[in-house]
Parts: structure tokens; sequence; C-alpha cells
């Protein structure tokens, strides 16, 4: 397979349009046999329910070339099963998890070209959403629905790639109690766009949410969890009102099983941010980007990993996780989902 004629290693994260996607629609009750196109436009009602009153939920997950030239995904399962979470948060039909899994791979493979080549810096990014398609006027509801899946190339989240960031702890606050922070809808991501704009304006890479109650304790970022070391302990956030980053539950198997260090899944305080040793940021797009400032208001928290390179521990775990990802390192039971 003659693969496109692009620098992967200069990929930034970005859009690419590439040559096939996945359309399925939900109409009088269930989903239709679904299939692949490659029309890349969505043709809906000006008064569609995703239009007027955001009902719209996604995902993201990446296909990798591995060491031996296999392409694999990464807990394909895990993300079906989250996307079916938000959808019922969101009044809309789930997706059936084993569909969803297949249309992943007839999608990747239809893109077979766009999947970057092992040891490229690059991974193949997978968009999976759906969305209220007919028309929506009072507050209700759609009835119908269309479900897609585009890919798309791309390299590091955050520029600079494994070079520390500097974040500040958000203005603006991110998940109610009893909200919609644990699911994946598009309407948290609108909401933290004013803030996201003014952080980088201000010189910082992401914001760091505390939660809304009390803005006391630590939450996430626009678009990762967060993670700590400190000595043998491996901290990570817990709290209802989090994604469930499917890196950073996967990096707590990792931390323990291959690595030999202490999980604690916890209240994190703001308060106890000076005490941590490396501070990182997971998810399927960051994979894990180290942090190395966190400003709050007129106080500077500064890792001793400081802001040239990843620290020591959270390097190992990033080597572990991206080993495992590409082959290099043997994967937990039930991890690597093979495509080719
Ligand atoms: N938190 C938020 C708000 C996100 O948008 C993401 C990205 O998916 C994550 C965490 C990381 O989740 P995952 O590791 O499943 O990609
Ligand atoms: C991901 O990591 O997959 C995300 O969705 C984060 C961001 C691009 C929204």
């Amino acid at each position: 397979m003659e693969k496109q004629n692009i620098e992967w290693g200069k990929l930034g994260f970005g859009y690419v349009k590439t040559d096939m996607r996945y359309v399925s629609n939900f109409k009088d009750g269930a989903w239709d046999e679904g299939c692949l196109t490659g029309d890349d436009k969505v043709v809906i009602s000006e008064c569609a329910g995703v239009l007027q009153y955001s009902q719209s939920v996604f995902e993201g997950l990446k296909a990798y070339t591995t060491e031996d030239g296999s392409i694999v995904c990464f807990r394909p399962d895990l993300n079906a099963s989250r996307m079916a979470d938000s959808a019922r948060r969101l009044e809309m039909p789930a997706f059936p998890e084993d569909r969803f899994v297949d249309a992943v791979k007839q999608v990747v493979l239809a893109n077979e070209s766009w999947v970057p080549p092992y040891g490229s810096g690059a991974t193949l990014y997978i968009r999976p959403y759906m969305f209220g398609s007919n028309p929506v006027i009072g507050v209700k509801p759609a009835d119908e629905y269309q479900f897609r899946i585009f890919v798309t190339p791309v390299g590091p989240y955050f520029k600079g790639g494994a070079k520390p960031i500097t974040i500040k702890i958000a203005d603006y606050d991110r998940a109610a109690p009893r909200g919609t922070g644990h699911i994946k809808a598009g309407l948290n991501y609108a909401m933290s766009l004013h803030a996201i704009v003014e952080a980088h304006k201000q010189g910082f890479a992401e914001n760091l949410y505390p939660d809304s109650a009390t803005r006391t304790k630590v939450e996430e970022t626009g678009g990762a969890n967060i993670i700590f070391i400190k000595g043998n302990k491996f901290i990570t956030v817990g709290s209802p009102t989090i994604l469930p980053s499917i890196t950073r539950r996967s990096l707590e198997y990792v931390a323990e099983k291959y690595l030999g260090l202490e999980v604690e899944e916890r209240t994190v305080m703001l308060s106890e941010l000076g005490d941590f040793e490396e501070a990182g940021l997971c998810g399927t797009a960051a994979v894990i980007s180290p942090v190395g400032k966190i400003v709050d208001g007129d106080k500077e928290i500064c890792f001793p990993s400081g802001m040239e390179k990843m620290g020591p521990t959270i390097q190992k775990l990033y080597d572990t996780l991206t080993g495992i990802q590409m082959g290099r390192i043997e994967a937990p039971e039930g991890w690597i989902y093979k495509i080719k």
C-alpha cells in the first residue's frame, strides 16, 4: 500500500481531509446498516437538534502502525462504551458498541494510505461523533440521528511535543456537580472556547479547571486529565465531574503492573499542587504532555522536573504506554485491537 506523500514528522494536530468516512442514520427507532462514503459534507435541516440545542457527542482514539507493520487501535471498546454513556446522558440512542468497533476498523482500512508509518511521530486520529439531525424547535431530544466517523493524520497536540508546558488555573468553571463533565459532549468544549482563547492570549497552553462547587479541588484541563508523581506514587484525580480518560485508566494499570508504582486515584486539592515532583496531561490527543508550571493567580507552582524535559517517572510512563501502543512492549490482554 502506497502511503500519502506527507511530511509526517511536521504534522500538528489538525484536520486533513482523507478519502473515506463512515455514516449510519437512526430513524423510526433503529440504526440503518451504515456505509462508507467519500462525501465529507453533512446535509441536515436548518432546524436540526444539533444546530439548535447542541445535541452532539463524540469520541477520539488513534490508529498506530506498529513495529512489525501491523495497524492497530488502542482499546476501542472503551471508546464505544463511553460514547454510549455520553449518548444516554443526552437522551440520544446509543450506537451499538460492537458496530462502533467494526466501523472504526472499516474507516481505518479504507484510509490505509493515511495511516502514518511506524516511527514517523504521527498517528491516525479517529473521530466518531453523532448528532440530532431532524428539526427540533421546542426543547426536546431529536428523533433522528447521524453517527459518523472520519480520520485525520496528526502530530503532537501541544506545540513542541514533549517539551513541558505552562498551564493556568482557569478563571471559568467547566463542569457543574451533577452536570455533564463526565461525558464527551460537544457542549463541554463549546463553553471552554472563551477560556482557552483567553488563556492562549496570556501565553498558557491549557486551562486547569478546579471543581465548580468549591474551587478548591483539581479537576482536569479542557482536553485531558492531569496526573502527578510524588516519590513512588502515581496520583490521579478521582472525581465524578471529569471525563474518565482511557489513557489515564490505562496509565494507572501500567504504573502499578509494569513500573511498580503505588497508584492513588483520589481527591487532589489545589493547595497540594506544590507537593508534587512531576505533572503531566494525559489523553488520546495529548498522549502524556509534561507540565512544568501551573500559574494560579499571582502564585506559580514550578515542578522540580523543570521546563526542559519530562520528569523521569513520567518519561517511563510515556515510554511504556507508547511502547505498548506501537507493539514494542507486550500489551495487557485485550488492549490492542488489530485492524490489519
Ligand atoms: N478529558 C477531556 C476533557 C478530554 O477531552 C479528553 C480527550 O479525550 C480526555 C480527558 C482524555 O481522554 P482519553 O484518554 O480517553 O482520550
Ligand atoms: C482527545 O484526546 O481525543 C480529545 O478529544 C481531546 C481534544 C482534541 C478535544
